[in-house]
């Protein structure tokens, strides 16, 4: 699977043979340094203790099983063509009665199809009644894209900062936990936190993800918020990952800056990364120069741009890196 590139190129524009030579030329050339780069990176990273299915795939660092490789993809196609599967129109058929997220909430509101106790709620035996709209997943429809790129981003991520179930890691804006299920279900207890502002996720988040998913135990530190206020995640815990996925570019640059500042010293020097989604204009706004001088004031290094494939849908992720390069 093509993990990164280093960039996308762009479609449609018409080049002539001279041209396209060069430029394949100009891109081998690039790849070239690139990989040889990459493979005697002089960073002072050291990587983690990194227990067993460790394995080097192109070069490419493996944790601990976090990336969907070629062998489950390939399995699971085998799986598919073993079985002679294919998509077909989804019509009712015999046992199955397909319904859209609008059709099933009406009829759990009519207990269509739903063993229940009659009478009045005071007998109600659920520990934890979840609202309906919750139950038909409506807010997994919440975001421009499938909610399955959660998983993508996620096996970047972790993959890329190079953690461990031991590591601390901090989201801005979970949302309804889209990512950061992956994240909490990977981690040990206590060890994801989250700051973020629209409390209709957040109650996505515990009423429905959570306990539907199990995860309840691992105890996340999911807090509300909206001024990059990190105060009552306490002064003690240092993180290994702080990731930001479609957030920053919502914000106003100020505020922005202000997160960075109080994040900086949260941050592991050197082997901690923080990780910003599609663009970072709060950056390229004040100019290259202006915004490595406020980085390097806040000891903190851009690293570089990366690219990431999805596993599911035509798509990529665009991440700019950081770390914090003063101890
Ligand atoms: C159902 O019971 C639980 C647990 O006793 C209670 O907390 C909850 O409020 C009840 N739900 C409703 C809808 O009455
Ligand atoms: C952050 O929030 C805490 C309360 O949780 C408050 O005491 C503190 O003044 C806030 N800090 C800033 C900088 O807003």
């Amino acid at each position: 699977m093509a993990l990164w590139s280093s960039s996308s190129s762009p479609k449609g524009i018409v080049v002539t043979f001279p041209v396209l030579l060069l430029t394949g030329f100009a891109v081998i050339l690039f790849c070239f340094f690139f990989i040889s780069n990459l493979s005697s990176c002089s960073c002072p990273v050291t990587p983690r203790i990194v227990v067993s299915g460790t394995a080097a795939n192109n070069g490419v660092h493996i944790g601990e099983g976090v990336l969907t490789n070629k062998d489950d993809v390939e399995w699971v196609k085998d799986q598919i063509k073993a079985n002679g599967l294919q998509m077909h129109e989804n019509v009712l058929r015999k046992g199955i009665n397909p319904r859209t997220r609008a059709q099933q909430l009406e009829d759990l509101r009519q207990f269509k199809g739903i063993s229940h106790y009659e009478g009045p709620e005071d007998q109600n035996r659920t520990a934890f009644p979840c609202p309906g709209e919750l139950l038909v997943e409506e807010h997994h429809s919440n975001y421009g894209e499938p909610w399955a790129g959660g998983r993508d981003v996620f096996e970047f991520l972790a993959e890329f900062s190079h953690i461990t179930p031991d590591a601390h890691v901090l989201e801005i804006g979970c949302g309804t936990l889209r990512v950061g299920l992956h994240f909490i279900r990977y981690l040990r207890r206590g060890h994801y936190h989250c700051l973020e502002r629209d409390e209709l996720s957040m109650m996505a988040a515990f009423r429905y993800e959570l306990p539907s998913q199990g995860l309840l135990s691992k105890r996340p530190l999911i807090v509300k918020g909206e001024d990059m206020n990190f105060s009552k995640f306490g002064s003690e815990v240092h993180y290994d990952l702080i990731y930001a996925s479609a957030v920053f570019l919502h914000m106003p640059d100020k505020l922005v800056w202000v997160g960075l500042e109080r994040l900086s010293n949260k941050l592991k020097p050197y082997d901690g990364r923080i990780f910003v989604s599609h663009n970072i204009k709060f950056c390229s706004r004040l100019g290259g120069e202006e915004c490595t001088k406020r980085l390097t004031n806040l000891g903190l290094e851009y690293l570089g741009k990366r690219t990431h494939d999805s596993l599911l849908f035509n798509h990529y992720e665009i991440w700019f890196e950081f770390r914090r390069s003063k101890p």
